[in-house]
């Protein structure tokens, strides 16, 4: 263990919500990124030289480069549930302790998945920009039978490719709205589960042909990239939406340009971009049956704090030579214990 008065030192690339940050301090020296942009990658690999750990964001590439750069790294707490921005088998093999927020930002985002499916299913952002714009001014009407129709709920199916916490959660909250669930994963749930969610396991061709509204929640890994593309979205009806909080890369944007122009689908609610920020002349912003959304989905008050204080619980665990609540990793435990000393 280090002497009493001498903390280890953790770098934060950004500003989390505070009350994490004092539990940190308790145990370590912090220094957290005053800017509202990433550190650029040659400061982050400056930083990493004499810290002992580093929260990350998702904007934070941490790859083998930088962690060679970083010989005290012992631990990195990602604040953010995927970690797909991390090079996870090189950590391991250096020792390096990685751990994420899960849990905590599940209702959060679920919540938001709803927030987007109502959003174009409804065309709650075009009317908005209808009664703004002086558009339903102009028609002279108050109310019209044919106004800007769209697609009720009830009895229909949702499709939710990835049945973690978060798509079970979605899974959840569609009880209200009496849908139909199927879905697709490496695996099926347990059955006792899949009874209590009343969701179908069935493969994802199948998925994508019966459901009305397909719904992504699996992480980004070598497997998931760009799972759905040209073919996937061809399968689906021309009257179906496609949500996605989940990762950009999950979705072959050309191909989602293509089928969004075609009428292909009927579509879309995205949170997640394959570039983020997504520039303005983006294809994707001129389509009026798309509602976009800048990576917001577990921007609450709740998660986001939720997420700041997993991430110092996860650090302070590791300071005491714990393993840390959610880590990432397990097999780093085989090349070092956790702790600093
Ligand atoms: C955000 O995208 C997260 O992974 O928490
Ligand atoms: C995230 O919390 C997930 O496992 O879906």
């Amino acid at each position: 263990m280090y002497p009493e008065m001498v903390k280890p030192k953790v770098f934060i690339t950004r500003q989390i919500p505070e009350k994490g940050i004092e539990m940190i301090k308790e145990y370590y020296d912090v220094e957290v990124w005053p800017e509202y942009t990433p550190p650029p990658r040659e400061v982050l690999l400056e930083k990493v030289k004499d810290i002992d750990a580093l929260v990350s964001l998702l904007t934070d590439k941490i790859d083998c480069e930088l962690l060679d750069n970083a010989p005290r790294l012992r631990i990195v707490a990602q604040y953010a549930v995927g970690f797909d921005n991390i090079d996870l088998e090189c950590a391991t093999k250096k020792g390096v302790y990685v751990t994420n927020t899960p849990g905590v930002l599940t209702q959060s985002v679920a919540e938001f998945t709803w927030g987007l499916i109502l959003a174009v299913t409804r065309r709650i952002v075009e009317a908005d920009n209808f009664v703004r714009s002086g558009e339903w001014w102009n028609t002279k009407t108050g109310w019209h039978p044919l106004m800007l129709l769209g697609m009720e709920l009830k009895g229909k199916t949702l499709g939710i490719i990835g049945m973690g916490r978060i798509g079970r959660t979605v899974a959840k909250i569609a009880k209200g709205f009496d849908v139909r669930i199927l879905y697709y994963d490496v695996r099926p749930l347990p059955e006792e589960m899949e009874k209590e969610l009343e969701a179908k396991y069935v493969d994802l061709d199948t998925l994508l042909k019966e459901s009305d509204i397909v719904s992504v929640h699996v992480p980004l890994t070598p497997q998931t990239y760009h799972l759905i593309g040209e073919r996937e979205l061809k399968l689906m009806k021309k009257t179906a939406y496609i949500i996605n909080t989940a990762r950009g890369k999950v979705i072959d944007t050309q191909a989602l340009i293509k089928a969004l122009e075609e009428g292909w689908i009927a579509g879309a609610g995205l949170d997640v971009f394959e570039q983020e920020p997504l520039p303005p002349d983006n294809p994707l912003t001129k389509f009026k049956n798309v509602v976009l959304a800048p990576h917001i989905a577990s921007a609450t008050v709740e998660a986001r704090t939720g997420m700041a204080e997993l991430v110092a619980k996860n650090l302070i665990a590791f300071y005491k030579g714990e393993i840390p609540p959610t880590l990432v990793n397990k097999d780093v435990v085989k090349v070092r214990s956790p702790g600093f000393k």
